[in-house]
């Protein structure tokens, strides 16, 4: 890695706060020019308010960043951090897609389930309002009525919302969204009960840095601001380690991706798991 990649690395995460202040300004003026003071003058419905308005930007942003590793992982063509040519196990059937955001991955799914000799129904979990309602209208630019359903609320609420018993789901997806739910450990239990034996969790994520000393001080000095400016995501979050302990595993390949260095500020766990 040069100067210049190690300087951008450690730049990132203010370039995005800096992204989403400017959005947070934005937010303010929609909401006085709505006379919007409910939502001013409370900090979670206006925490709210400022990351989904952040998203409607951001999403395609990351998404531009992430598809590279994402589209192979969903077409099932991502094996210990590399991606292969051969197709192995894509996402079918009944699908849970975690934190589906303004509906970022939509179009691979389509894509991916439409060579699906299953029929596939996606069921987007997303309880941010301003991102539900970019989701739902997603699936009509994309012809997706019927095949993608919006839940509008989060993993803890949807033993008593949604019409899905647990142990019935095929897939589920999370794709840099363990990041920002609330009490990972007991929601990713949560997760894991839904997927019936034999079921396949695919993952995307960025992870607590762990290598070395300078790399993981530096994230947690920065998680300390980005935990304010980017709504409940959260920078050091030890997701591959709570996946790995929920419950059994079959076969699991959760892995950096190999072109990913090791001075990454914010760095990726990726790949599928299968219920035991
Ligand atoms: C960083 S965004 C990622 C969105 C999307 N996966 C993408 O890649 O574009 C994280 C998402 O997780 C959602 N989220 C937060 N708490 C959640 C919860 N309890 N259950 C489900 N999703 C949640 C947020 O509203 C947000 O849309």
């Amino acid at each position: 890695m040069t100067f210049r990649e190690f300087l951008a690395q450690l730049l990132f995460p203010w370039m995005i706060m800096s992204i989403s202040l400017y959005y947070g300004v934005v937010t303010v003026a929609k909401l006085l020019l709505a006379l919007d003071l409910t939502t001013l003058t409370s900090w979670d419905k206006f925490n709210e308010a400022w990351f989904g308005n952040f998203w409607v930007y951001m999403g395609p942003v990351a998404k531009e960043g992430a598809q590279a590793w994402v589209m192979p992982l969903l077409e099932g063509r991502v094996r210990e951090g590399e991606i292969c040519q051969t197709v192995q196990n894509p996402v079918e059937g009944t699908v849970l897609e975690i934190g589906a955001g303004s509906g970022m991955w939509m179009d691979v799914l389509a894509k991916v389930t439409a060579s699906s000799a299953r029929a596939t129904k996606v069921y987007g979990v997303e309880p941010n309002p301003v991102s539900a309602a970019a989701l739902r209208r997603r699936i009509d630019e994309l012809g997706m009525q019927g095949r993608y359903e919006v839940l509008p609320y989060g993993i803890e609420d949807l033993q008593a919302k949604a019409d899905i018993q647990p142990g019935s789901v095929d897939c589920i997806m999370t794709v840099q969204c363990l990041c920002s739910i609330p009490e990972p450990d007991k929601n990713i239990r949560l997760l894991y009960e839904y997927l019936k034996p034999g079921g396949r969790w695919y993952v995307f994520e960025h992870v607590k840095a762990e290598e070395g000393l300078l790399i993981p001080a530096y994230q947690r000095f920065s998680n300390f601001f980005w935990s304010f400016f980017l709504g409940s995501c959260t920078l050091c979050r030890s997701t591959r380690s709570s996946i790995l302990n929920v419950g059994n595993w079959r076969a699991v390949d959760l892995e950096r991706p190999v072109d990913e260095g090791p001075l990454s500020v914010v760095p990726h766990t990726m790949g599928t798991l299968q219920k035991a």
